[in-house]
């Protein structure tokens, strides 16, 4: 065994045989107002909670905190935007105080802890300064990704019931300008909470129309606004809902707190990405997702490492070489980033040219993480950069990562297709149907076995019964991922497959179910289902399958070109819904559940055996015909 390799197990074993004593020391780099009762609070199985009784407010942390320390002239975000040309760098002072007045803004308009605050912006640096801003007052933030539809920013804004949105006048999608004002003022119109006030940032790009006596200009605001200190909150006090796909068109809200989340995300920067204060990560992202709030936002903050916050895109924006210029330009060390934009970017650039044209400087490492990673973009990243390509996985659910190859404590040796081993505070286990572990090798449901480490979701907002329902229930004493794949003899996790209706498509994360429920909702369509298959791009996509009411004599193709805008706008660009198969039947079991399994696997060239409950055959052969003449 090698060095990295015992000192990783050593941490690993600590972590689960000692959980207060692991995060109790990991606790001591932050700064408390007040001192935890406990570590860890179990006596409400299954709800646990960290640093009981402590006082915690993640904005300090991440702004305050460095200032007073002596950080207050580095550079702590840099906006970098080639859609605008433009560049703007904010130091800790700087950042501070922008955040300091915009809470002071939201907290003259009647926001405190505790309430809640919508925010729906693309990526601008206000977007960052907004959750810091919500942070500080206590008021728990919800942002919601700007490629969602009106349809979709209503059940967020009636499930959180915000009294205040956060928004823009538009968002920059290459060489398109994407109104935001209309989605916004339609999703207001749509949801039965209205909020108090809207705070809209008047983008040169593309101004737009205020609503009198509910929008308020964001600049104009937030310069009048007196700055405001951090409150006093409870380590355990909610920090933020993020909306994630459920199983049903209802979005899941999962809560996260102040203090246990600053505590793994600060032990993470150091531990898993290797980063040290001072240094810079590019998480290449969008602030809309965990992956962005986690390691865009609040964790290189915590750690005094500089963020850059890109809008642009990794092709495009305005080639292949996009992402290594940001990194040459603002000296990166880590870069973050999904296998879909590495497919992507090796598209346009197979021999790497953009890579290899001038050195990288200070760069050590990539990350991926959002999808299953196939060993072809991992191989072909790590031949073009010779440096550490680091498979993680890990979901909105949890935070930051469950397994990974943890760069701080030494790189383990690599094995494509796997993210390496659960990461110290995560005990990751294999059940099959019945809850009982599996051998090494064998395929089951990936679960973790309670408590889950700090930063993982406290809740679902407001739902502590869907929680359980959702994700404690199937095995009791775990937590459920939704994952299935397999632990083989070296402890390496290999992630393979969902096991709900959840597809992930240029790693977004979207719910089939949802889809259908949109599909559905057609006037001509009798029945319908939505599968993700295989694409070489974006991982998955979706496709539908719908059978017409009686009588319906238009073209297919029109209703198909129907049934793609409907998604469109219920759900949002982002699901890149394109292509619906009309069929005479779907096939079924003999108790009437639609086989999408074997339908996916047909789509994707797989060899299907005849499920056993089929109750017509045909049915499926059907499936496969269309599938073959539409060119699958
Ligand atoms: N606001 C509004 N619209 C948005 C949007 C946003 N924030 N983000 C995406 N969209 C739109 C796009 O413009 C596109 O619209 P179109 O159908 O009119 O072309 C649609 O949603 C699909 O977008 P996307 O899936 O991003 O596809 P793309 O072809 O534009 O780009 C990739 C493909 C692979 C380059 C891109 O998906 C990518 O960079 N993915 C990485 C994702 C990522 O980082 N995920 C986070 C997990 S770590
Ligand atoms: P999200 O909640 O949007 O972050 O999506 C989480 C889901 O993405 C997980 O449940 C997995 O299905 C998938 N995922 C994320 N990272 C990985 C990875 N490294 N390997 C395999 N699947 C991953």
């Amino acid at each position: 065994m090698t060095d990295a390799a015992a000192r990783f197990d050593a941490i690993h074993a600590r972590s689960l045989g000692d959980p207060e004593g692991f995060w109790g020391e990991a606790a001591t780099d932050l700064h408390w107002t007040r001192p935890y009762t406990r570590v860890l609070d179990a006596g409400r199985p299954p709800f646990y909670r960290w640093f009981p009784g402590g006082g915690l407010n993640i904005c300090f942390n991440a702004l305050d905190r460095h200032v007073a320390a002596g950080r207050g002239e580095q550079v702590a975000l840099i906006h970098d935007s080639p859609v605008t040309g433009r560049v703007d760098r904010y130091t800790y002072r700087q950042l501070t105080d922008r955040v300091a007045r915009l809470a002071g803004a939201i907290a003259a308009l009647g926001v405190g802890k505790g309430d809640r605050v919508v925010i729906y912006l693309p990526m601008v640096a206000e977007a960052a300064m907004a959750m810091l801003a919500c942070a500080r007052l206590g008021a728990v933030h919800s942002v919601v990704f700007g490629g969602f539809a009106a349809n979709e920013l209503a059940t967020r804004i009636d499930d959180a019931k915000p009294k205040l949105i956060l928004s823009a006048s538009c968002g920059i999608e290459g060489a398109k300008r994407i109104p935001y004002k209309p989605l916004l003022d339609a999703a207001i119109e749509r949801a039965a909470t209205k909020p108090a006030h809207c705070l809209i940032l008047q983008r040169p790009e593309l101004p737009c129309d205020l609503v009198a006596g509910r929008d308020l200009d964001w600049a104009a605001t937030a310069a009048a606004a007196d700055p405001v200190p951090c409150a006093d909150t409870a380590a355990t006090d909610p920090l933020y809902i993020l909306y994630t796909s459920g199983t049903t068109g209802i979005p899941k809200g999962v809560v996260r707190d102040h203090g246990g989340y600053a505590v793994a995300l600060h032990w993470s920067m150091g531990n898993i990405y290797g980063l040290e204060p001072g240094e810079t990560m590019f998480t290449a992202s969008d602030v809309g997702w965990v992956v962005g709030h986690s390691y865009i936002v609040y964790a290189p903050l915590l750690k005094g490492c500089t963020s850059v916050l890109y809008e642009g895109k990794p092709v495009g924006t305005p080639n292949a070489g996009a992402l290594w210029r940001v990194v040459r330009d603002h000296g990166v060390h880590v870069l973050f980033t999904a296998p879909t934009a590495f497919r992507a970017i090796r598209r346009e650039d197979p021999e790497g040219g953009f890579i290899k044209s001038a050195p990288l400087g200070v760069f050590r490492a990539l990350f991926l993480a959002g999808e299953r990673c196939d060993p072809p973009t991992l191989e072909w990243a790590e031949a073009q950069l010779r440096l550490p390509v680091i498979d993680h996985w890990w979901q909105t659910e949890t935070g930051w990562p469950i397994a990974a190859n943890c760069l701080g404590i030494g790189q383990l040796p690599v094995k494509p297709g796997s993210p390496t081993k659960g990461v110290p505070g995560w005990d990751v286990r294999v059940l099959d149907e019945a809850g009982q572990p599996v051998k090494p090798g064998e395929i089951g449901n990936l679960a973790v076995k309670l408590p889950l480490p700090p930063g993982s979701l406290t809740t679902l907002w407001q739902a502590d019964e869907r929680y359980v329902s959702s994700y404690l229930a199937a095995f009791p004493g775990y937590y459920q991922s939704g994952d299935a794949g397999y632990i083989d003899e070296d402890g390496y996790v290999f992630v393979m497959t969902r096991t709900d209706d959840i597809i992930n498509v240029a790693a977004h994360r979207l719910s089939t179910g949802a889809m259908e429920e949109v599909v559905a909702a057609h006037p001509d369509v009798a029945e319908c289902a939505v599968i993700g298959v295989a694409d070489a791009l974006k991982g998955q996509m979706p496709l539908g399958f719908v059978v017409l009411k009686a009588g319906v004599t238009r073209p297919d193709a029109e209703i198909e070109r129907e049934i793609a805008v409907l998604v469109r706008d219920r759900i949002g660009p982002i699901a890149g819904f394109k292509r619906t198969l009309v069929v005479d039947r779907l096939p079924k079991t003999r108790s009437g559940k639609i086989l999408r399994q074997a339908m996916r696997g047909l789509a994707d060239g797989k060899a299907v055996p005849i499920p056993p409950t089929i109750d017509d055959p045909a049915a499926l052969d059907e499936i496969g015909a269309a599938l073959k003449r539409a060119g699958f």
